[in-house]
């Protein structure tokens, strides 16, 4: 039975044993108690990634926000307590993710979003949103990323925002310059833990 490290986290049915673990983080002044598992990235802890994605993303004004490869939920879940006025949407191929984002949904009382199951952006067929927020499956290769990155812009209206988070040393760069040719503006708008938030203005 392959355990964590020898299976992929972007696979859509983990085969590892089930080992739930909870835990506490505060993500700009929210509490937050989440639920992970083996088979979903970052068991036991918030992503840094993830923490500097939710650290720099603008909600202002957002009304509909997409969390693209959500996994347990904890950037959708933050976005979703920091914007009650916004309806969230966070989508992600891999079941045991999928299963425990809902999980965390009720956990944490959140009302206001809901999680479906797919790749790329076949769960929401050809619904707009104002923000998209990713940390991309860096591991499925950059033609996945790629195609997620021009999903997004497909995805958002003039004015509608990207925000995705990577590595430094696994493609950051990279990735900042296929956003700019999609997007009107790329800007970084954040740094930390070796990662690096870019937020493309389409
Ligand atoms: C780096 S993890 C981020 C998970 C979560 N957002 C977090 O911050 O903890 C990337 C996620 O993308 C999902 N994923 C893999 N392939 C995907 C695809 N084609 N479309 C959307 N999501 C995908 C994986 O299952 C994984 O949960």
């Amino acid at each position: 039975m392959p355990d964590d490290r020898s299976e992929h986290y972007s696979t859509s049915r983990p085969t590892s044993l089930s080992q739930p673990a909870i835990y506490d983080d505060t993500l700009r002044g929210v509490p937050l108690k989440l639920w992970t598992d083996r088979g979903v990235f970052s068991r036991g802890h918030t992503d840094p990634g993830s923490a500097e994605l939710i650290t720099a993303m603008d909600l202002t004004g957002a009304r509909r926000i997409l969390d693209l490869g959500c996994g347990y939920g904890v950037i959708g879940i933050a976005a979703a307590k920091l914007a009650p006025a916004a309806r969230v949407i966070l989508t992600d191929p891999n079941e045991r993710a999928v299963k425990l984002a809902r999980q965390n949904l009720e956990t944490n009382a959140v009302r206001n979003a809901e999680v479906r199951q797919g790749e790329g952006f076949a769960p929401v067929g050809d619904e707009q949103f104002d923000v998209i927020l990713t940390n991309p499956p860096i591991r499925a290769g950059n033609a996945v990323v790629f195609s997620l990155i021009a999903g997004a812009a497909a995805h958002l209206p003039p004015g509608g925002r990207l925000y995705l988070v990577a590595r430094t040393k696994q493609g950051a760069r990279t990735f900042a310059k296929e956003m700019e040719k999609h997007f009107s503006t790329v800007t970084q708008v954040g740094q930390g833990s070796g990662y690096r938030v870019y937020a493309g203005v389409k």
